[in-house]
């Protein structure tokens, strides 16, 4: 048995703030940034300082409340019509993660249901936001629960391969595909994680990484095109990965590279799990085609660092998430239990907000 828990909380509650562990300056330097208003954290959001589905709408619905809060008004009508506006600044900063529109609409949902004075609404949504946040840690330690229930049994000690980071940092703790990883190695059922290093924004070397430092957990950072080679030398038993947004039918948004992946464990007979709460499930969607896919700016393909790495002149495409169908995926992981994707429709009505 090894030591059960991450230390890292990447957005906290502060007096009357929020704090965000700045993850584009990890793993190098390690910056705490202050947000006071709807327009940092919508900033904030946009720019990656708080990145991952979960941690995303939990950064959300601070975000809603921040706004809330500086409504100028004691007429309930005026007070929703505004805090919409809120909602709109909010939604603009990342279309493919459902858990920010998600969280939105569960603080909206509370305005519009709590009776009373204008500062009792402003206190329920800080409330709503501390009990967005609370849940999203329990689900997370449950995800990596019920996990262990579907990793192969053998070898003893398994080697599992992930993709971006879904760990503490993406989440309000501990990790969804990382929570899996963590709970296995609290078991004495990890031997190694191997952690892709995710082009262009290198989330698995530089969060995965760090993360899996934090807490001792052995790590080997692998390029993304070294995946299949570890495959076929018979390195990795199980490949376990996040989302940002789960269609009805099972076909799962993640980072830009995960499909890929998935293709590949399918060849090698390697299961491949996605582990994400109920609140990433988008039942609107009946399949992964309708999914929005952001795409980011060229830069961060053709600059690393300060260095260009591409001739001027050349044209890029950018997308910051792919969609991996169904069928290529074994199980997935939620708080409530494992499941094949075309069982997900069990879960619509606990799903919503
Ligand atoms: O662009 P990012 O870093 O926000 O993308 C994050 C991912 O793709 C994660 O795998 C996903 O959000 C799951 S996080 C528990």
């Amino acid at each position: 048995m090894n030591s059960p828990t991450t230390q890292v909380y990447p957005i906290v509650w502060h007096e009357d703030r929020v704090l965000l562990i700045d993850q584009t300056r990890l793993p190098h330097k390690y910056v705490v940034v202050e947000i006071k208003c709807c327009e940092d954290m919508a900033e904030a959001i946009k720019t990656m300082i708080v990145r991952g589905a979960p941690a995303i709408g939990v950064a959300a619905a601070y975000g809603m409340y921040l706004g809330a809060r500086e409504i100028n008004t004691d007429e309930r009508e005026m007070f929703l019509n505004q805090l919409e506006e809120v909602a709109q600044v909010l939604r603009q900063t990342r279309p493919t993660a459902v858990n920010l529109f998600w969280a939105i609409a569960r603080m909206l949902k509370t305005a519009h249901e709590t009776i009373g004075s204008i500062e009792h609404l402003k206190s329920s949504l800080l409330a709503t936001a501390q009990a967005i946040q609370l849940e999203d840690l329990q689900t997370c330690h449950a995800i990596g629960d019920h996990g262990l229930e579907v990793l192969p049994t053998k070898p003893e000690q398994l080697c599992i391969m992930t993709y971006c980071n879904a760990g503490a940092l993406a989440t309000a703790g501990y990790g969804t595909a990382l929570g899996v990883v963590r709970s296995a190695w609290r078991e004495g059922r990890l031997a190694r994680v191997y952690a892709c290093e995710t082009r262009p924004r290198l989330q698995g070397a530089k969060l995965t990484a760090w993360e899996c430092l934090q807490d001792r957990i052995p790590v080997t950072v692998i390029t993304d095109n070294m995946a299949a080679h570890c495959m076929n030398r018979g390195l990795i038993d199980a490949v376990v990965v996040g989302a940002d947004r789960i269609a009805g039918n099972g076909d799962t948004a993640n980072k830009i590279g995960t499909y890929s992946l998935a293709l590949v464990a399918k060849a090698h007979n390697i299961p491949f799990f996605v582990a994400a709460p109920l609140s990433t499930i988008d039942f609107d969607l009946p399949t992964g085609s309708q999914i929005p896919i952001e795409e980011r700016h060229p830069s961060e393909i053709y600059q690393v660092g300060e260095t260009m790495i591409c001739p001027p002149g050349v044209e890029f495409y950018n997308p910051a998430f792919d969609v991996t169908p169904a069928n290529l995926i074994s199980g997935i992981i939620t708080e409530r239990g494992v499941v094949v994707p075309d069982q997900l429709q069990q879960f619509q009505f606990q799903a919503s907000a």
